[in-house]
């Protein structure tokens, strides 16, 4: 049996791809640097969202949808720490609790919206969009790096056709370097299948390349250039349905007096689905090094953002062979062992959704 990136392969003609997310998860609804004093409107697991900062600085996540007229709050305004709706009125405090319905001075007890657990962890905030008696602990830490001023990073955002597994797969299986961005990252030597290790919470990866040259990018930014020899590890991790992350770790082992020898990279992937066939990707690189010049910076968010739009311009051509060959999911797939990170991930994730559905 195949273990389909959905978590029902059953082909239906209006639905192909149904939701393969679990609610009871943290998942990433924008940057922190994106919420403010105006309401933010966002679609995550099918739900509007509407966030906006109180005014004490934490953040309000709510349903974005009057329970009047089904107006979204999100074309009202703040009045204070509430949000007032732009239709008629109505307006609601932090918790969902309608406080003011303008035309009268009743407010019937089921006129609420939900209001959605928060956590502002930059760069990320983090919503709970689940059963609030099942929340974690969290949400992961793994993707706080940037906000450490040892690190120098550079971010990006994009909206991508397709289900969000399929991006999360790509980011486990690196040997498409090799043809997708053949002329981008020209990471060429990255052929064989990495060490894949399964724990109870994530699956990782991990590939050495030693006695290798670097890749351009890597060579600029470390100053050693694309002909020494050196050794790369590179490594990563499925950490949650939400996050994915990967580092590398160069080690110039001849570096010459005075100069560094190992230097890290890292990169946090970060999905969150809109619909069953269409998620955000919103991404970090960065190295370990404080205040990397601002042109160094540039190079290396123009060629992330290259590189990232390739895998999403494939990643976006599968979906449509899925969606539009009329035997969608009814298709061979031919899994070797490239693909064993991506099948575990699969696998930790459809056994979070059961688990999730059996309560
Ligand atoms: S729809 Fe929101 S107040 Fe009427
Ligand atoms: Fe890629």
């Amino acid at each position: 049996m195949t273990t389909s990136l959905v978590n029902n392969p059953t082909a239906d003609n209006q639905t192909i791809i149904k939701p393969n997310y679990p609610r009871n998860c943290w998942w990433v609804a924008t940057t922190s640097e994106k919420v403010g004093r105006e309401p933010l409107a966002l679609k995550m697991l099918d739900m509007s969202v509407v966030l906006y900062r109180k005014e004490d600085g934490s953040v309000a996540a709510l349903d974005d949808r009057c329970p009047h007229r089904w107006a979204p709050l999100s074309s009202g305004k703040l009045v204070g720490d509430d949000i007032q709706c732009g239709y008629h009125g109505f307006t609601f405090n932090p918790e969902g609790e309608c406080v003011r319905i303008p035309s009268q001075p009743q407010i019937p007890s089921r006129c609420r919206v939900r209001s959605y657990p928060v956590v502002d962890q930059p760069p990320f905030v983090w919503v709970w969009m689940g059963d609030p008696e099942k929340i974690v602990e969290g949400p992961p830490v793994e993707a706080q790096w940037p906000a450490d001023p040892n690190y120098s990073s550079w971010s990006g955002e994009t909206l991508a056709e397709g289900n969000y597994m399929l991006l999360k797969e790509n980011v486990l299986d690196l040997t498409h370097f090799g043809y997708v961005h053949a002329t981008s990252f020209k990471i060429l030597d990255w052929v064989g299948a990495p060490t894949v290790m399964v724990t109870e919470d994530r699956v990782s990866f991990r590939q050495e390349f030693i006695g290798c040259n670097l890749p351009p990018m890597f060579a600029e930014v470390t100053a050693i250039g694309t002909e020494k020899k050196v050794n790369r590890y590179n490594y990563g991790s499925y950490v949650s349905p939400a996050l994915n992350v990967a580092a590398l770790d160069i080690e110039d082992h001849e570096a010459e007096a005075g100069k560094r020898k190992n230097f890290q990279f890292r990169v946090i992937h970060v999905t969150t689905p809109e619909t069953p066939t269409r998620f955000r990707y919103m991404w970090f690189g960065g190295f370990d090094i404080p205040d990397m010049d601002p042109e160094t910076l540039q190079m290396c968010k123009t060629l992330t953002e290259i590189g990232f739009a390739e895998d999403k311009a494939i990643i976006e051509a599968l979906h449509r062979n899925i969606m539009e060959d009329p035997r969608h999911l009814d298709y061979p797939e031919i899994i070797v062992q490239t693909d064993q990170a991506a099948i575990q991930a699969r696998r930790k994730l459809m056994a979070q959704i059961e688990k999730e559905k059996n309560g």
